[in-house]
């Protein structure tokens, strides 16, 4: 079958080199694509939010399944898009409907959502610019840090953790009334401060049956130890030592049942990735967020690691018949490290050429912000590719991952050393 995979990260690149691999695909079509993907399959240049000239694409190319990368077109609604034309309605979309993606798409609703099933997560309120008074008054009986959220969509920067109360009211007011994060801030939900570690918990579901796939951690920070800026994400191991199968077993009966679960109940149909943001407390796990897709760089870690086709899994998704479908996930370790261009996540440099891919000795290279320049691997976004190792203990997989990152070279390339060595 021909398939259609949207989207251009680091994400994209393992998905596409893990699904050129299965003798149910025939072409592979990616859009828009980077460097590195038209290596398993051709890229189209393609809007992930154009709809219409992705319903023109697919009708011209038989292409039989749609698997949707980033957020934003399934929160748009490209699923019901599809679901909606006679034409297309028949062709599987990898992603949930407007409504299921929500739970990204609004952490209003999600919160909502989690209450709704008694599914563990941070104490909450959400305020308007209506009730902003009333914020305010609730800030100054909240403990903490606080942590505010815009609701809707803010490219990863809507979540702010205020040390001070002053701060809180700040930046409560700046969101309300003066739209600091635009229209994702008119709904803010404040919320309770979880201390802990954060774990990335990934669900294939097909809105009966699931299956859990490999979690990782991810490191969000641009510096070394922790430090820095938050970044889209700077490199993820896969598997992580303290999710064991206790606290694994906690994750599936407190979260995962409970979420699939809730789905029926609510009568929200979903087909695709459920990613489970995590935190850790004490032994207990609690949800920070859900997302409706899988995680960038934690799918570079994560996909390595799964042994079996995972298209196959995915038209049990498409099928409805996902409980029938086996996965199989490899002991191994897996370590990725993402390198960025110089001065991200501020302003960075872009058109850098690229070399060094051939002196990569045990790693893969997924691209991420990279584009064919005549020929030429150039640099071409803040993360530019990720070196994920897969290997028998975690040591290796990081010791190999670095290693081969650093043989990758191009003007103002910067990447973390210490990615996985805190779990050692
Ligand atoms: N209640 C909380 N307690 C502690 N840290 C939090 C909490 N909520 C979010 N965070 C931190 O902020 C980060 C971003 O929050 P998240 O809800 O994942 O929003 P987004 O990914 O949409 O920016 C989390 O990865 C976590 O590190
Ligand atoms: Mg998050």
């Amino acid at each position: 079958m021909n398939i259609l995979l949207l989207g251009s990260g680091g994400r994209e690149s393992a998905f596409a080199w893990k699904i050129s691999q299965s003798p149910h695909c025939s072409h592979l079509f990616i859009a828009p694509g980077n460097a590195g993907t038209g290596e398993f399959g051709k890229n189209v240049p393609l809007k992930v939010t154009d709809f219409d000239a992705i319903r023109t694409f697919v009708l011209k190319n038989s292409v039989k399944m749609v698997v949707v990368g980033p957020e934003e077109p399934l929160v748009k609604g490209i699923h019901d898009y599809f679901l909606a034309d006679p034409q297309l309605q028949q062709i599987p979309v990898i992603g949930p409907q407007k409504e299921g993606a929500q739970l990204e798409g609004s952490k209003d609703y999600s919160k909502q959502f989690m209450q709704r099933h008694s599914i563990p997560t941070a104490a909450y309120r959400s305020f308007t610019r209506d009730s902003l008074q009333e914020g305010l008054s609730y800030l100054s009986t909240h403990s903490l840090p606080i942590v505010l959220k815009a609701d809707g969509l803010a490219g990863g920067k809507g979540v702010l953790i205020c040390p001070t109360l002053e701060e809180a009211q700040t930046e409560l007011a700046a969101m309300l009334n003066d739209s600091k994060f635009g229209e994702a801030g008119n709904t803010v939900v404040i919320e309770q401060f979880l201390e802990g570690i954060e774990l990335s918990v990934f669900v294939l579901t097909d809105g009966h049956s699931y299956k859990v796939l490999p979690e990782a951690k991810d490191y969000k920070r641009v510096g070394e130890g922790d430090t820095g800026l938050n970044t889209g994400g700077m490199g993820s191991v896969s598997p992580v030592p303290f999710a064991d199968e206790d606290f694994m077993l906690k994750v599936q009966d407190r979260i995962i049942i409970p979420t699939i679960e809730g789905l029926k109940k609510d009568e929200i149909p979903y087909k695709g990735f459920i990613f489970i943001g995590l935190m850790n407390v004490g032994g207990n796990p609690f949800v920070i967020e859900y997302n409706v897709r899988m995680g960038d760089p934690e799918t570079e870690s994560v996909i390595p690691r799964i042994e079996s086709d995972l298209l196959d899994l995915l038209m049990g998704v498409a099928q409805e018949n996902l409980i029938e479908k086996q996965l199989v996930i490899s002991d191994k370790v897996a370590a990725t490290v993402m390198l960025v261009a110089g001065g991200y996540p501020g302003k960075y440099l872009t058109g850098r050429g690229v070399t060094g891919m051939d002196n990569v000795r045990d790693s893969l290279v997924f691209h991420a912000g990279t584009e064919l320049d005549n020929g030429v691997v150039k640099t071409a976004g803040g993360r530019v590719m990720a070196i994920t190792s897969l290997q028998d203990n975690l040591f290796d997989a990081v010791q190999n991952a670095t290693a081969d990152a650093g043989r990758i070279y191009y003007d103002g390339r910067y990447y973390r050393h210490d990615i996985g060595t805190d779990l050692f």
